[in-house]
C-alpha cells in the first residue's frame, strides 16, 4: 500500500528504543520502498547534535541492530539523507522554534514520543504552543501506559487535552507481530476454525510468552512493575482479546477495538489461588548468574519476574473454558505461543485408545513463526488400528519462501500504520483503562496479603506451583521449546 510523504519526529531519538527498533525499522521500510522521496525523519532529544552527528548515530544503530544480510552501505547512505535533527527541551522553550520552522504543514505529520510518560504532557502541550501540530498530526506513545487505572486515566486525560483520540496511537508492539495478525486471518478468513472456537469444543487455551533474558539493566523500571504490569496487562491481554473476541463486522479500527474491549469487560476477577508468581534465583557456578534480587539491587524485593494465572471470560462463547496465561524471564527457552486445546471426541469408536491426544492448534509467535495443528491418524503398519498424533506443521518461513523469511519487525509495521493513519493495531484509551481495571484488584490483593513470589531456577519452566495450577485441573502446560 503506497505511503504519503511525511515528516516523522522521533522524540527521545538517542534513547534505547529508538536505537534498537525505531530507527533501524525505518531503514528497513526505506529499503522496502515505503519511505517516499520527500519524507523526512527528524530526530529530537535533549542532546545537542547536528544532522551529521545524528546520521552517524543512526548508521551505527543500523550496524549494531540489523543483521548484515539486512543492510548495505549504499542504501544506508541514501536513507541517511532523509534524516534531520533538532535538539529540544521538553520542559522549556529551547529548540521548539527551530522545530516549528522545519516541519511542513502540508504532509502527514507524526510525532513518536519515545520518552517516559512523565514527558507526554509537556511534549503535547509544546507541539501546540509553538504552532507545530495540526488537526492531522498523529502522536505515538509507548508503554508503560500508566501503572494502574488512576495513572492511565490521568495520562489519557493529559493527551486528550491536546489531541483527539483518532490522532493517538498507543503502541503495544505485540499487535505488530506478524503471527498475531495472522491469528485474525486464521480465525476470520477460514471456515474451518470459527465453528469450533467456543467452550463447547475448546477445552482450554494456553498463552505463553517465555523469555530467556533476565531484567538486565532495566531493573529500576522493572522492579516497580513486575511481570503482571510489564507483560500481562498489555501483551498477553491483547493476545487473549484477539483469540476470544467475537468476529468484528469489518477489519476496521473501531470495529476490532470494540470487540476486544467487550472481552476485557467480560473477564472475571482472578481468584488468589489461580495465580502463581515467581522470581528467578541465581544460578551457575558460585552464583555466576545473579538472582532477580541481585539484578535489581534489592534483597527484599517482592516483585515477580514470572507469573501464571487462570482467567475466565464470562460470556456465552467462553463460559467454562479457562485461559491459562504465563510469562517470565530467565526461562528455559525463548518461546511465545498460543495453544488452543480442543476437547475429546464425544465417543471413541476405537475403544480406549492409549495413543489418543486432543487436537491442538498452536500458533507460534516467535521464534520460527508458524502454526501447527496436531491431528490423530492411524499408525502405519498392519498392527491394527493404533492411533498416533502427527503435526500439520506450517512454518511461515518455509511455506511462504522468501516473503516468509523476511518477516518485518513489529515496529516497522506499526510505524507505517501510523503514517497510513490506520489505528486497528493500536490500543484505544478505553481498552487500556479496562485492562488496568481488571489488573488493579489482582495486584492489590497480593500486596494486601503480603505474598512473596516463589523462587525458580534460571533455565527452568518457572516455579513448581505453576505446574500445579494446571495439574489440579487435570491439564498440563505445553513444553517451552525454542
Ligand atoms: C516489553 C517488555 O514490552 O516486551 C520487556 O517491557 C519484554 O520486558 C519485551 O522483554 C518482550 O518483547 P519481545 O518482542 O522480545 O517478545
Amino acid at each position: 500500500i503506497p505511503v504519503d510523504p511525511f515528516d516523522l519526529v522521533v522524540f527521545g531519538a538517542t534513547g534505547d528504543l529508538a536505537r534498537r527498533k525505531i530507527l533501524p525499522g525505518l531503514y528497513r521500510r526505506f529499503v522496502a520502498g515505503q519511505i517516499p522521496e520527500t519524507s523526512r525523519i527528524i530526530g529530537s532529544a535533549r542532546t545537542e547534535m547536528d544532522a551529521a552527528g545524528f546520521r552517524a548515530f543512526v548508521a551505527e544503530a543500523i550496524e549494531e541492530f540489523l543483521d548484515v544480510k539486512k543492510r548495505d552501505a549504499d542504501s544506508v547512505a541514501r536513507f541517511l539523507d532523509h534524516l534531520h535533527y533538532v535538539a529540544v527541551d521538553a520542559k522549556g522553550d529551547g529548540g521548539w522554534p527551530e522545530l516549528a520552522a522545519l516541519i511542513r504543514r502540508d504532509v502527514v505529520q507524526a510525532y513518536y514520543f519515545s520518552v517516559g510518560p512523565s514527558l507526554f504532557g509537556d511534549l503535547a502541550e509544546r507541539l501546540h504552543r509553538h504552532g507545530i501540530a495540526t488537526p492531522n498530526s498523529r502522536i505515538v506513545v509507548e508503554k508503560p501506559f500508566g501503572r494502574d487505572l488512576a495513572s492511565a486515566k490521568t495520562l489519557n486525560a493529559t493527551l486528550a487535552e491536546h489531541f483527539d483520540e483518532s490522532q493517538i496511537y498507543r503502541i503495544d508492539h505485540y499487535l505488530g507481530k506478524e503471527t498475531v495478525q495472522n491469528l485474525m486471518a486464521v480465525r476470520f478468513a477460514n471456515i474451518l476454525f470459527e465453528p469450533l472456537w467456543n467452550a463447547r469444543h475448546v477445552d482450554h487455551v494456553q498463552i505463553t510468552v517465555a523469555e530467556t533474558v533476565g531484567v538486565g539493566g532495566r531493573g529500576a523500571y522493572y522492579d516497580k512493575s513486575g511481570a503482571m504490569r510489564d507483560m500481562v496487562q498489555n501483551h498477553l491481554m491483547q493476545l487473549l482479546c484477539l483469540i476470544a473476541m467475537e468476529p468484528p463486522y469489518r477489519f476496521d479500527p473501531d470495529a476490532v477495538r470494540d470487540e476486544k474491549l467487550k472481552v476485557i469487560h467480560a473477564l472475571l476477577p482472578v481468584e488468589p489461588d489461580d495465580i502463581v508468581r515467581g522470581q528467578y534465583r541465581g544460578g551457575g557456578k558460585k552464583g555466576a548468574a545473579p538472582s532477580y534480587a541481585e539484578d535489581v539491587g534489592d534483597p527484599a524485593t517482592r516483585t515477580e519476574s514470572y507469573i501464571a494465572l487462570k482467567a475466565h471470560i464470562a460470556n456465552w462463547r467462553w463460559k467454562g473454558t479457562p485461559f491459562y496465561l504465563r510469562t517470565g524471564k530467565k526461562l528455559r527457552g525463548r518461546a511465545s505461543e498460543i495453544a488452543i486445546v480442543f476437547k475429546e471426541v464425544p465417543h471413541s469408536i476405537f475403544g480406549d485408545e492409549e495413543g489418543w491426544r486432543e487436537n491442538v492448534l498452536a500458533i507460534r509467535l516467535q521464534p520460527n513463526e508458524g502454526m501447527n495443528l496436531s491431528v490423530m491418524i492411524k499408525e502405519p503398519g498392519p498392527g491394527g488400528m493404533r492411533l498416533t498424533e502427527v503435526p500439520l506443521d506450517m512454518s511461515f518461513a518455509e511455506a511462504l519462501g522468501e516473503d516468509g523469511a523476511d518477516i518485518p519487525d513489529a515496529y516497522e509495521r506499526l510505524i507505517m500504520d501510523v503514517i497510513r493513519g490506520n489505528q486497528t493495531l493500536f490500543m484505544r484509551g478505553d481498552e487500556v483503562e479496562a485492562a488496568w481495571a481488571w489488573t488493579d484488584p489482582i495486584i492489590a490483593a497480593w500486596e494486601a496479603r503480603g505474598d512473596r513470589p516463589k523462587g525458580y531456577d534460571p533455565g527452568s519452566s518457572g516455579p513448581e506451583d505453576a505446574l500445579m495450577l494446571l495439574h489440579r485441573d487435570g491439564r498440563r502446560w505445553r513444553e517451552i521449546r525454542e
